[in-house]
C-alpha cells in the first residue's frame, strides 16, 4: 500500500505526528510519503497512491482555512480511501467538529473517508505546556502509532459523531477564518528584538511574510498557524490582539514524561483520560504475551 500524507502544520506538531505514523506504516512494509501543504507546492500526483491522509492542527474547533483550501483543490477520486489526522492542544470532544467540513468536501469529491485519528500535542498558542507534558503527549502518540497504522493498512477506522451543540459552537468559531487574514496583517516584529534574520518568512507556510528593508512585512493570507511567532529565535513577533496568548520556542519532547501528579491543571481530567486510554491498552497488550509465556 502507498500512503500519501498531505500535511498542514504551523509549528511542527502535526508534521511530527505525521512523520511518526508514516514511519510506522513503513515498518509494516508499506510506502508512505509526506506532502507539506504550503502555498508554493505543486499538487501531488494522487493516482500514485492508494490512500490519502489529510493532516491538520485544530484551529478554534475547525480545520485551518489553508487545509480546507487544499482539500477543495484536490481532484475528484471516486472511492479513494482517506483518513483525517488531527492534532490539538487538548483532548476536547469539541475538536471533533473540525472534521465536519473536511468530510463534506472529501465526500463531494468521491473520497471514502474511513476514519479520523486524533492526537493531543502541546499548545502553540494561549499557554505553554511544560516540557514534561509535551514528552508524555509524544510518548503516548508513539504508543498510538501501531494501532493507527494497522487500521490504515487494514482500511478500517472510526468516524466521530458531533452533537448539535458542539456543531454550533464550532460553526460560530469559524469567524477565525475571516478574522485571521485581517488580524495577521497587523502582526509586527519588535524593533528592539528583531534581528532581520528572515526566519519568520521562511517558516510561514502561506508565503505571507516578505522581508522589506530587513524587516518582516505581513500580508493578507495569514491563517493564524503561529509558525512565525512560535519559531522566531528572538521572540520578536507580536501577534496583535492575541499577543498575551503568544507561545514562543520549540518544545523538548525527549525529556521525562510528566507523571499524573505533574499533569497540567488545565483540563486535568481530560488529559489523564486521554493518556490512560492508550497507556492502559499498551500495558495490557504487553502483559498478555508474558502471561501466556508463564502458562507454558
Ligand atoms: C489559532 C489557533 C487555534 C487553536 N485552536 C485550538 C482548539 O480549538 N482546540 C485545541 O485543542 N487546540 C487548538 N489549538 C492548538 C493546536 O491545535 C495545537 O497546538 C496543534 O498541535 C498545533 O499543530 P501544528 O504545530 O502542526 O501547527 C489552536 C492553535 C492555534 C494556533
Amino acid at each position: 500500500m502507498r500512503a500519501l500524507f498531505a500535511v498542514f502544520s504551523g509549528t511542527g506538531n502535526t508534521r511530527r505526528v505525521s512523520d511518526g505514523l508514516a514511519d510506522e506504516l513503513r515498518a509494516l512494509g508499506h510506502d508512505a510519503e509526506i506532502y507539506p501543504i504550503r502555498n508554493e507546492a505543486p499538487m501531488p500526483a494522487l493516482d500514485a497512491f492508494d490512500v490519502l491522509i489529510l493532516a491538520y492542527p485544530v484551529h478554534a474547533f475547525n480545520a485551518p482555512a489553508a487545509a480546507l483550501a487544499f482539500m477543495k483543490k484536490l481532484p475528484a477520486a471516486e472511492g479513494m480511501p482517506a483518513y483525517l489526522l488531527r492534532t490539538s492542544g487538548e483532548p476536547s470532544k469539541l475538536n471533533d467538529a473540525s472534521g465536519i467540513t473536511p468530510k463534506r468536501i472529501l465526500a463531494k469529491k468521491g473520497y471514502d473517508v474511513l476514519g479520523e485519528l486524533s492526537y493531543v500535542m502541546p499548545y502553540n498558542i494561549i499557554f505553554r505546556h511544560s516540557d514534561g507534558m509535551a514528552a508524555r503527549m509524544w510518548r503516548d502518540a508513539e504508543l498510538r502509532f501501531p494501532e493507527d497504522a494497522a487500521a490504515i493498512a487494514a482500511g478500517v477506522g472510526e468516524k466521530r459523531r458531533v452533537n448539535a451543540l458542539r456543531r454550533m459552537v464550532a460553526f460560530m468559531c469559524r469567524i477565525e477564518h475571516t478574522a485571521m487574514p485581517v488580524l495577521g496583517k497587523t502582526f509586527r516584529a519588535s524593533k528592539k528584538k528583531c534581528v532581520g534574520c528572515g526566519a519568520c518568512a521562511g517558516l510561514c507556510p502561506r508565503g505571507n511574510i516578505k522581508m522589506v528593508d530587513g524587516r518582516p512585512k505581513f500580508g493578507t493570507h495569514c491563517v493564524g498557524c503561529m509558525a512565525c511567532s512560535f519559531g522566531c529565535p528572538e521572540d520578536a513577533i507580536r501577534i496583535s490582539v492575541l499577543n498575551l496568548w503568544r507561545v514562543n520556542g520549540k518544545y523538548s519532547f525527549e525529556g521525562e514524561p510528566a507523571t499524573d501528579e505533574e499533569n497540567c491543571r488545565y483540563c486535568r481530567k481530560m488529559y489523564l483520560k486521554y493518556f490512560h486510554a492508550i497507556e492502559d491498552r499498551a500495558e495490557h497488550s504487553a502483559r498478555v504475551p508474558d502471561e501466556e509465556e508463564e502458562k507454558k
